[in-house]
């Protein structure tokens, strides 16, 4: 059975080619034209955890390809009666094609997959890794910068708990990208990572200050600090204000930059960006739905035709 994971599921031709289907599938939803792919296929949805667009634009694609969605809320789910994750699994599958999962616990949805017998996909597990947001953040990167490789990247802000910085370096890291991290001692990158970064050749460097690395970015990719993952909430009051990129923040940034958000954001990325044509978070937004519709027809077809997704 093929799964959604982890970044490290995807090969760099796995990335090429859903990044060119979804380029096809963008059009598509330019030109409102209907599709029938998935007629007669349901995607489950399980989200336990909250979540606007990634449960939304899964919902979106799923229907855009002509299929239909369920959605079950965890607390809604025999999960809170103290059924396995592996059950729970095996219990979907005799009522879907394909599952998209969101829960608080790293490794949760990587168990449901072993009880399942349809593809999984990971919906963001706790603070481990979000796959889906990955792909469209280089799918943003591509279509705003012009290139994936060798990109300067600005990581700021809750680096230890984002999952979505953890799957983003490393889905990046075969393209050899230069990482710079601006983030307090206390949230900087997992040790493990920059360890299996550090195997790959690829160095996280850091910067207490931001403007003095902003004129060699290419993208600037801010993240809020993840409230629900501090055991410490005193911490995470004393951090919070602590970082803010403002449109101030940008005086000296290549015109071509990016700065990117995979939202929601909470105090550290000021409204007055978005005005600016370098954001691209709302971008990023709109892309989820593209992106999500290739990797459930990749999936799917896979699994149709009894051969290897990815
Ligand atoms: C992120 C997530 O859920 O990890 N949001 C998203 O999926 N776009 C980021 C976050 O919650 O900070």
């Amino acid at each position: 059975m093929q799964h959604l994971l982890r970044a490290a599921d995807l090969s760099v031709d796995n990335i090429h080619s859903l990044l060119d289907s979804a380029a096809i599938f963008e059009q598509h939803i330019t030109s409102r034209t209907r599709l029938d792919r998935m007629q007669g296929r349901v995607l489950i949805n399980l989200f336990a955890e909250p979540s606007t667009r990634t449960r939304l634009s899964f919902e979106r694609a799923m229907l855009a390809l002509g299929g239909q969605v369920q959605t079950i809320g965890a607390a809604e789910s025999s999960l809170l009666k103290g059924e396995s994750l592996e059950d729970t699994g095996r219990t979907l599958s005799c009522y879907g094609d394909v599952i998209a999962m969101r829960h608080p616990t790293p490794g949760a949805v990587a168990a449901l997959a072993r009880g399942a017998r349809i593809p999984v996909i990971n919906a963001g597990d706790g603070s481990h890794e979000h796959p889906t947001q990955s792909l469209l953040d280089l799918y943003t990167m591509k279509r705003r910068v012009g290139r994936l490789n060798k990109l300067v990247v600005g990581l700021v802000g809750d680096l230890k708990h984002s999952r979505t910085i953890h799957s983003l370096v490393d889905m990046l890291a075969p393209f050899q990208p230069q990482l710079v991290c601006v983030a307090p001692p206390e949230l900087g990158l997992p040790a493990e990572l920059v360890n299996s970064l550090a195997v790959r050749g690829i160095s996280a460097l850091h910067a207490d200050d931001l403007s003095t690395v902003m004129p060699e970015l290419d993208v600037l990719y801010v993240t809020r600090l993840q409230r629900e993952r501090f055991e410490d909430l005193a911490l995470y009051e004393r951090l919070q204000a602590s970082y803010h990129v403002n449109a101030a923040s940008l005086v000296g940034a290549k015109k071509n930059m990016v700065v990117m958000h995979p939202l929601p954001r909470v105090n550290e990325l000021s409204p007055d960006v978005d005005a600016d044509p370098r954001a691209a978070y709302f971008d990023q937004v709109r892309y989820g739905v593209p992106v999500r519709m290739a990797i459930l027809d990749a999936l799917l077809d896979a699994l149709a035709a009894d051969k290897p997704a990815l």
